[in-house]
């Protein structure tokens, strides 16, 4: 499957635009639309098999928070999705919203199976999943990601047997003018053209929600052999690949990447813990490696360190 993610206005026009998009100024109307969005899984298909599950709203106003819509209507949909997940016998899905301190704050929270000590743990861990195949155990990792970068936080409170409550905070946007553009320091920062090659669709949106923040044009395909096909028709600035994909792994990439044009910067996201000699990875036309979950900032870091003065 490809994904095309282009961006013509990277130039000038991209400033303007990122900053109404990045807004919310009406979070209860976001939080209505996630629960619309997918009244089809938590009523319908419930209902189908004969589970009921209700959703209770305590909803307050308030202030702006610096996101895209798109993205926190993606992250409360993974979460009522792993809520419904959690509530086989049915339950209740309990939203809410308030302002405390200079943050907006927003609870989901249901009455389901709740977790274990040690799933509680590792939650926030890519692939960490106790469902059934088909189930990536990216929804949170991915949600918390985007928070992040947002300069949130996502934590989790949760009893077996009792429910399980995930809380975000986000802080408020000011009023003033340097915090109110979200783009101040990104338009200082040049614009590449980046190839970002996962087999998984939601690290590369993952990404691509990074990259496009900071500026960059970026192609983002799931499969390797995609990537091979781009390498040879366009030119790139830097190429992000994950190691482990079926059929033509991160190291074909890097090896063609480097084929193609001798400088062109290669990075490698890898999982948990991966060790690597460097001089291994120079010989494999690894530049650098970046691990899962990554984060903004290490993105921005490694960027800059291996595109740094092309303008
Ligand atoms: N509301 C919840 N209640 C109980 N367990 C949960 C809840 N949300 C997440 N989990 C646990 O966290 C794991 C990871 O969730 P997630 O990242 O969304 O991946 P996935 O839903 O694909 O498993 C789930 O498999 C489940 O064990
Ligand atoms: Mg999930």
């Amino acid at each position: 499957m490809e994904q095309n993610i282009e961006h013509p206005e990277a130039g000038t026009g991209f400033r303007q635009k990122l900053e109404a998009k990045n807004r919310i100024s009406n979070i209860i109307a976001v939080i209505k639309d996630a629960i619309d969005l997918t009244k089809p899984k938590w009523k319908d298909e419930c209902e189908k098999n004969g589970i009921f599950i209700n959703t209770k709203l305590e909803l307050q106003d308030t202030g702006p928070v610096s996101m895209h819509p798109s993205e926190l209507r993606e992250i409360l949909t993974n979460l009522i999705f792993n809520s419904v997940d959690a509530m086989p016998e049915g339950g209740t899905i309990t939203m809410r919203s308030c302002e405390k301190d200079s943050n907006v704050v927003l609870q989901i929270e249901d009455n389901g199976i709740g977790m274990s000590k040690d799933s509680k743990k590792r939650v926030f861990d890519p692939y960490f999943t106790t469902k059934d195949i088909g189930s990536s155990g990216l929804g949170l990792s991915v949600s918390f990601g985007l928070i992040v970068q947002a300069g949130g936080t996502l934590t989790v409170d949760s009893k077996e047997g009792k429910g399980t409550t995930f809380t975000i905070s986000l802080p408020i946007s000011g009023t003033q003018e340097a915090s109110e553009d979200p783009t101040a320091e990104r338009s200082e920062t040049q614009s590449l053209k980046i190839l970002a090659i996962d087999d998984e669709k939601q690290i590369v949106d993952l990404l691509a929600t990074m990259l496009e923040g900071l500026g960059h044009k970026i192609i983002g395909v799931t499969d390797g052999q995609q990537a091979l096909d781009y390498l040879d028709k366009e030119n790139f600035d830097l190429v992000i690949t994950d190691l482990g994909m079926p059929v033509i792994s991160g190291w074909d990439v890097a090896a063609k990447a480097k084929n193609k044009k001798a400088g062109l910067p290669v990075v490698l996201v890898t999982g948990w813990g991966a060790e690597y000699e460097s001089k291994d990875l120079t010989e494999a036309g690894i530049d650098a490696i970046l691990n899962k979950p990554f984060r903004l900032d290490e993105l921005t870091k490694i960027i800059l360190e291996q595109c740094p003065e092309k303008k």
